[in-house]
């Protein structure tokens, strides 16, 4: 099973930026964990603060994993290309975020991704990703 680990803007802050929300841990250390819990399965992590970027990493990925996991940050909230990116690709993507965006400001509420994501896992701090993790791995149960 191969699964990419796609983050968007600000989330290279990791560990600094508003610990009271985001936690202390930086992702590199947590990414490092993550490939330790799930020795059997290959994960990748790519991070970008530029959208096309990550509108482009999903375009090449399509075929190339099993499934994405992808915390589109704050474009999660503004992004219809990114939502476009996630219908025009075959490969399933699961939507995480590390809080609970439902609990936060309105225009949080909002996401242009969950509708064309095969799932959405939010407000588990950095274990929603391993949960997204797993939900590809139940699957293949
Ligand atoms: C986030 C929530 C977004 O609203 C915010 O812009 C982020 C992180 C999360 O993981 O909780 O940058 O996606």
């Amino acid at each position: 099973m191969k699964i990419l680990i796609i983050n968007g803007p600000n989330l290279n802050l990791l560990g600094t930026r508003e610990p009271e929300t985001y936690g202390d841990k930086s992702f590199e250390n947590y990414f490092s964990q993550l490939q330790f819990k799930f020795k059997n399965t290959s994960l990748s992590y790519f991070q970008s603060n530029i959208e096309g970027e990550l509108i482009d990493k999903l375009h090449e990925c399509d075929h190339e994993f099993d499934g994405v996991v992808l915390n589109a940050a704050a474009y999660t909230h503004t992004s219809i290309g990114l939502g476009d990116a996630l219908k025009a690709i075959k490969t399933p993507v699961v939507e995480v975020h590390i809080s609970n965006t439902h609990a936060r400001e309105d225009f949080r509420k909002k996401s242009f991704l969950s509708a064309n994501a095969k799932g959405v896992i939010f407000g588990f701090g950095l274990a929603s990703y391993d949960l997204a993790i797993e939900s590809f791995l139940i699957e293949k149960q």
